[in-house]
């Protein structure tokens, strides 16, 4: 237990848990985004759906668990992180940061992690922790989005998303160890379309809803 407990105290252990929390938020976002895209075949297709997936039972608790944790230890280790590099400051880190260089995406990333962190919250106080014995699913999806206010939040937030994902999504194969100088064009390439998939795929389906209120 003591090795477990000293791998991620170390530096790259810390990274190492970044990473791999990072790339399952990242596949739990994929799923969750397929699950979102049968809003457009309506709201019977997307209940269904809501459906299938609650009948999951115990098997989405385990998930949901997991998902719980995972969530802890990014944002745990992230802070972590971000204080340690906030106290090293003297030392000019910002140049090794990312090969990739400093973009938006990555001198934003604490910052744009704060408020994902904000927006899960939201977001399941809204959806999840919702009284849903009176109206489905999509009925309570719609009638948020139906408030402009709310769309307007969702879209920006998704941009925000967008922007971590990118400069999430490459730093984590470069803490993987693709970081040779052939897959690095490559890499930046995928990250720029995962982040573009992440922030059109959820960040139209609030205008959607919102222009068929
Ligand atoms: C347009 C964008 C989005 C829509 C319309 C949406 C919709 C929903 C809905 C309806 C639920 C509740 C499902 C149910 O209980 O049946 C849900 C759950 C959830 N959403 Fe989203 N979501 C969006 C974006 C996001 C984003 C960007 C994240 C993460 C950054 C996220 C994280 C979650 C989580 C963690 C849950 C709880 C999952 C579970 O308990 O199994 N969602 N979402």
């Amino acid at each position: 237990m003591s090795w477990l407990i000293q791998t991620f105290s170390s530096s790259i252990g810390k990274k190492l848990l970044m990473a791999v929390t990072g790339l399952s938020f990242i596949g739990f976002l994929a799923a969750h985004l397929a699950g979102n895209l049968t809003i457009y075949a309506g709201g019977a297709a997307f209940n269904t759906y809501a459906e299938k997936l609650h009948a999951l039972g115990p098997i989405l608790t385990v998930f949901e668990l997991g998902l719980l944790v995972f969530a802890l230890l990014h944002v745990i280790t992230g802070i972590t992180l971000f204080v340690q590099n906030f106290k090293a400051r003297s030392v000019p880190y910002e140049k090794d940061r990312s090969a990739g260089g400093r973009t938006l995406s990555s001198v934003t990333m604490p910052y744009t992690g704060i408020i994902i962190l904000g927006f899960v919250v939201f977001h399941l106080i809204n959806f999840s922790f919702v009284d849903k014995s009176d109206r489905t699913i999509f009925e309570i999806v719609r009638s948020a989005f139906a408030n402009p206010v709310y769309m307007i939040i969702y879209v920006v937030v998704m941009i925000i998303v967008a922007l971590h994902v990118r400069h999430g999504f490459w730093s984590a194969f470069q803490t993987l160890g693709a970081n040779h100088p052939k897959y690095m064009p490559a890499l930046m390439v995928l990250s720029v379309i995962v982040g573009l998939m992440i922030g059109f795929g959820f960040g139209l389906l609030p205008i959607y809803l919102w222009t068929v209120r």
